[in-house]
């Protein structure tokens, strides 16, 4: 069994952590031990506040609340610098301060306190796209959002906070590695690295379009069970593959190979549980190592934000596994499956690639319609939080004593993430959904679809993720004559979800259901909604085995002798849809410029005023306008929406432009100014 044993460094040059008596409320400072830190570095420094006597980091869940943790971007911070962190340092643009459940660090109240600061160091990238961006590449840790490898930390400490005025100091002493990898593998801890065992294959590879495009190397890997009796040297045997779509699982094999002793028992005897004689059905199974700046695992698709790692997988690593494995190498015995993000992954490899893959089987999938983004009603809402009569969206229940109970609020779960990182780098779940499914801002880094702080929808930026709204995609591309997926995608998609998922997942899927049986009939997909059943499990519930025997039996009905095989035009190469090109093009940083424009200004019709647009800006900005004549103000600044125009009547034969400033929360501040006209 693979477990993530972080090693932590004692630095010889650590300092004690003090606290003093400051004025002005509570504040932490946080130096560098000396020698620690080499290079300049941006990054996003965590303190968090935990009970006396719990570890810290055992105190930042969003259900248990944590007592208090507090999040600050850094800038080129080197070693003889200070953190600062105090009460000023609201949820503010500048800054990136943010805290949780408290917004500032006033949420901490007297009482005692363990305390401990991390330091995610971030690694400054220009990607081919032309984006620059600073962010945590991982290293074989699933991309921890805090106290991953390469983070600093300094000693956890036991703090009396006072009502009073205080300091607390602390220093960034050590550095987390991660020490445990057994394997050989290339590309270092990068995707983790293991040894082989006799079921279990590891293997990695460079992939040339994601080093392409992060312009540095980037690997994804495959961790590959093999079925009893199998032989590399039989050139006549091949087995099916199921390729499950999972989070990160380190060294573990699909299914919890690795950890659930009966399943492992049964695999490796190839006789099913409880039986003397039955054979197990005989499949390789493949989960994939691809975790990502922005999340455990990159979602499997091409997408803007986080690269082609669709491409990396599909067109680079299974056609290495096909090489090194026993594999048919078919669409109709190539299965995708996988539950909640695999669920969607799963999903999505169908329907982007039916020339790649036969059948889905996806249990409850991330949202598969945006119409419902978990409980969001995305392309409706004003507000992705708070609805319209002032009730709070949830995004989190739980069974509670036999009735489903609201646990937490979109709205919290949010501010918790943004508390680990701006600019949805917290690498959790809503961060990645913005990674995924937006495209890139101005800014380099997702366009979010709402204000994290406030929950207001920006329907321009949602307006984007329509490529990777699963069911407008195959309505939008139903009988297109290139993809005709009402046609290729017909009897292939099976979707199995509980009716009280803790996240609201079953309405995206009944969304799904009722507009694609609408356009195909009832049974064009096999949508199974099983009432009062939670996130979880296996495809509908059905113990392992079974549910391998039911995959098993749509490969033989589906294969060139059996009862239905798949046809030519179900699998033909138009299909194919996300391609990187098309992603890349409509998302990426060109796309981000071409969507700009400055003000301009003209005279009007009659001569004797002039009419001006504020120019185009990425949804969100907040824009100031400024009329300018002889080059200098005249009047006052004033607010200003985007998408209209302005009327102005200047003094004749005076040059008057429009000077337009737009601020948004993770953006610089940006003034364009028009053209010049005289009338
Ligand atoms: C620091 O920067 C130098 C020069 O750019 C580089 O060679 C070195 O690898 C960097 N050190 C670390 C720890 O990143
Ligand atoms: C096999 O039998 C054991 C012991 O009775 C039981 O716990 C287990 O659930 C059974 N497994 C299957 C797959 O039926
Ligand atoms: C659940 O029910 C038990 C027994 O009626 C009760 O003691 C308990 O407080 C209930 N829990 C909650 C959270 O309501
Ligand atoms: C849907 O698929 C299941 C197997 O997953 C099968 O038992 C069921 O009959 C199918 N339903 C329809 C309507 O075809």
């Amino acid at each position: 069994m693979w477990s993530l044993n972080y090693r932590v460094l004692a630095s010889a040059l650590w300092l004690a952590a003090t606290t003093k008596a400051t004025s002005g409320g509570l504040s932490v400072h946080i130096t560098v031990a000396e020698g620690l830190l080499q290079n300049r570095t941006d990054g996003h420094v965590l303190v968090l506040f935990a009970p006396a006597e719990v570890d810290p980091l055992d105190d930042t869940d969003v259900e248990s609340s944590p007592d208090q943790f507090l999040g600050k971007n850094v800038y080129q911070f080197g070693g003889g610098d200070t953190v600062t962190v105090r009460d000023s340092d609201n949820v503010q643009p500048r800054t990136g301060v943010s805290g949780f459940p408290d917004a500032s660090i006033t949420g901490v109240t007297a009482g005692s306190y363990r305390v401990q600061a991390f330091l995610n160091v971030y690694e400054t990238v220009t990607r081919s796209d032309g984006s620059t961006v600073s962010v945590r590449f991982p290293c074989g840790d699933g991309m921890e959002p805090v106290n991953g490898p390469g983070s600093l930390t300094t000693q956890a400490i036991d703090v009396e906070v006072s009502q009073g005025s205080e300091t607390i100091e602390l220093t960034f002493d050590s550095v987390t590695t991660v020490d445990d990898f057994e394997g050989s593998e290339i590309g270092g801890c990068s995707q983790g690295n293991y040894a082989d065992t006799e079921m279990l294959k590891y293997v990695k590879i460079r992939s040339d379009v994601l080093s392409e495009f992060w312009n540095r190397d980037m690997y994804v890997g495959a961790t590959v069970l093999l079925p009893s009796g199998y032989d590399a040297s039989d050139a006549i045997t091949r087995y099916p593959v199921i390729y499950h779509q999972d989070h990160w699982s380190g060294g573990s094999g699909a299914y919890g190979y690795s950890r659930d002793e009966e399943f492992k028992a049964a695999w490796d005897s190839g006789i099913l549980p409880n039986t003397t004689d039955q054979p197990t059905p005989k499949l390789i199974l493949v989960t994939f190592r691809h975790e990502s700046p922005f999340y455990d695992d990159s979602y499997a698709v091409n997408t803007a934000n986080i690269g082609p790692y669709g491409d990396a997988i599909n067109d680079e690593l299974i056609p290495y596994i096909d090489g090194r494995f026993n594999t048919i190498a078919q669409a109709y015995a190539r299965i995708q499956d996988g539950g909640s993000t695999g669920g969607w992954e799963s999903a999505a490899n169908l329907v982007f690639r039916p020339d790649l893959f036969g059948a889905c089987f996806s249990s409850y999938p991330d949202s598969l319609d945006f119409h419902h983004h978990q409980d969001i009603p995305l392309y409706t809402a004003k507000n992705a939080y708070t609805r319209d009569d002032g009730s709070k969206i949830t995004s989190i229940r739980e069974v509670v004593n036999g009735t489903l109970t609201d646990v937490v609020s979109v709205e919290q779960e949010n501010h918790w993430e943004l508390t680990f990182g701006t600019s949805s780098r917290s690498a959790l779940q809503w961060d990645v959904w913005n990674a995924v499914f937006g495209v890139q801002g101005l800014n380099n880094y997702p366009l979010e679809p709402w204000d994290k702080v406030t929950g207001e929808i920006f329907p321009d930026a949602v307006e984007y993720w329509k490529a990777f709204d699963l069911t407008d995609y195959i309505i939008s591309n139903w009988d297109s004559g290139q993809r005709n997926l009402g046609e290729a995608l017909r009897g292939r998609m099976f979707v199995y979800v509980g009716s009280w998922d803790n996240y609201f997942l079953n309405e995206g899927v009944e969304a799904f259901r009722d507009r694609v049986s609408a356009r195909g009939g009832p049974d064009w997909a096999n949508v199974t909604v099983l009432e009062g059943e939670q996130h979880g499990g296996n495809y509908r519930r059905l113990d392992t085995w079974d549910y391998f025997q039911l995959v098993a039996g749509w490969i033989e009905d589906h294969s060139p002798k059996g009862k239905m095989p798949l046809s030519k035009e179900a699998t033909a190469p138009s299909t194919r849809g996300n391609t990187w090109k098309e992603v890349i093009a409509r998302g990426g940083h060109g796309a981000a410029l071409a969507r700009q424009a400055h003000p301009v200004i003209k005279k009007n019709g009659h001569g004797r005023t002039v009419e001006a647009s504020v120019g185009r800006w990425d949804p969100g900005l907040a824009l100031e306008a400024q009329w300018l004549v002889d080059g200098r103000p005249s009047g006052k600044p004033f607010k200003v929406q985007q998408g209209t125009s302005l009327d102005y009547m200047p003094c004749r034969k005076r040059p008057v432009e429009l000077e337009v400033t737009g601020r948004k929360r993770g953006y610089v501040d940006e003034t364009r100014k028009s053209n010049a006209v005289r009338l």
